[in-house]
């Protein structure tokens, strides 16, 4: 059976919740694959709006099964918190969540090292959500990481735990001037968190290859967005894993040959949270007027998000390095009341037409727009793409030229039915 995915194709935030929501309908197993608690995924059911930051947010159908795959980054009290308001809502968890206990576990040291680095930056700050999830991607990459099911070794505890304690506090101490860990707090808070996950630990490459062979069929749920992927994003203000394809398989453990439908999110037009370049963000009084129409700001931080026209360039290049088969464009409705909308359909860089999008000059790129007129009409309660205004269709249709792409769903409000399915 196929695995399929669901990719942000820009900055993140491009409204994933809501096409996965709808297909975790017809699907066995949801898995997240890379991030950690720095993700909000957004969905809305009737009056109840459900932000998932670790869970994957295919968890609202009762019969799918969700997976918090070895490329993520754990933050047990963040996941803690979350499993108890989502069961106080009604969603029951515990029983339906697995773990890959390959997963690196996020400790409060990462969190304040985030916050310190953040502060030291100044001007020249990431932006990060300061969830802490470059500093424990670090100690993964050096070997300084704490494994899920390294919680549940006993010889964990007596030779590796402290000799990692000993590492960062040297950090701690004499770099930051900062108290030390304290083993004794540190073993007794992991021995709890290895009790609360013990159930739901799992070897994942063979879970879900197993589950395929089987002919149950999976979802892959991205977090973040391909332009802030570590290796194809706008380095250095990017995430610290690959929210990309190659990251979903290194994430699972699913094979590639696996894989069918590639899923491109993208918004009708583009937003970013955090510092760094955004080559179509508009001037601030054209941005807040976009803010204000899409409320435009962070699910898990609550930051306003810098907002701009859609760019082709940034969805082609999307497609190139996830191997996209269709997109689904979020949030049309939100368009409803411009006069004219741009798209950035061409980049020139030190005076040359290129392209591809640079991974570096990203600040230099001059963006070409085409200009279309508006379609002023409330678009709400379209279901069927034939029956959205002209310019509407147009609009759409336009981004599927340049792009190449058939655009397979489209989000014309923040409710579940609020959706213009096929093309
Ligand atoms: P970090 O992932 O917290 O280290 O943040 C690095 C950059 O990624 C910052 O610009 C964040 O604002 C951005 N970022 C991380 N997660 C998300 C997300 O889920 N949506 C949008 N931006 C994100």
């Amino acid at each position: 059976m196929p695995a399929d995915i669901v990719i942000g194709a820009q900055w993140g935030d491009e409204g994933k919740a809501k096409v996965i929501d709808y297909l975790a309908s017809k699907t066995d197993i949801v898995v997240r694959y890379s991030g950690g608690a720095n993700a909000g995924h957004t969905v809305e059911v009737g009056n109840q709006k459900i932000v998932f930051h670790l869970v994957p947010s295919g968890m609202m159908y009762e019969n799918t099964i969700s997976v918090l795959g070895g490329g993520m980054v754990i933050d047990p009290d963040a996941l803690f918190d979350e499993i108890k308001d989502l069961e106080s809502k009604g969603i029951k968890v515990r029983d339906r969540l697995r773990i890959a206990d390959n997963a690196h576990v996020l400790l409060p040291y990462h969190k304040e090292m985030d916050s310190i680095q953040e502060e030291s930056l100044g001007d020249d700050k990431i932006g990060t959500t300061k969830r802490g999830i470059g500093f424990c991607y670090t100690d993964k990459v050096s070997r300084w990481g704490i494994r899920m099911r390294d919680l549940i070794s006993e010889g964990f505890y007596t030779k590796r735990l402290p000799l990692v304690l000993e590492q960062k506090n040297k950090v701690l101490e004499n770099i930051h001037k900062k108290n030390p860990i304290s083993l004794q707090e540190m073993t007794d808070y992991l021995r709890k968190v290895a009790e609360n996950v013990r159930p739901m630990l799992i070897n994942a490459p063979y879970y879900l290859n197993m589950e395929l062979d089987s002919g149950k069929n999976i979802l892959l749920e991205g977090a973040q967005g391909t332009m802030l992927d570590v290796d194809f994003g706008t380095y250095p203000y990017v995430t610290s894993s690959n929210s990309t394809t190659g990251g979903a398989i290194a994430g699972t453990g699913i094979s590639f040959q696996h894989l069918q439908e590639v899923v491109g999110l993208a918004k009708a037009y583009i937003t970013r949270v955090g510092e760094g370049p955004f080559p179509t963000e508009l001037e601030p009084e054209a941005a807040e007027i976009l803010r204000k129409a899409g409320n435009e700001y962070g699910a898990t931080t609550g930051r306003p998000r810098r907002t701009g026209w859609y760019d082709v360039e940034v969805i082609k290049h999307a497609a190139r390095v996830n191997g996209l088969t269709s997109l689904a464009m979020t949030k049309l409705d939100v368009l409803d009341t411009f006069d004219t909308i741009k798209i950035g359909v061409g980049y020139e860089l030190n005076g040359k037409r290129i392209s591809y999008f640079p991974s570096g000059e990203v600040e230099n790129i001059k963006v070409l727009y085409e200009e279309m007129p508006g379609w002023k009409e409330k678009t709400a309660h379209v279901r069927n793409r034939n029956d959205l205004p002209k310019n509407a269709r147009k609009y759409v249709e336009t981004v599927e030229k340049f792009t190449g792409l058939p655009v397979k769903w489209i989000g014309v409000g923040p409710k579940r039915e609020d959706m213009i399915l096929g093309k």
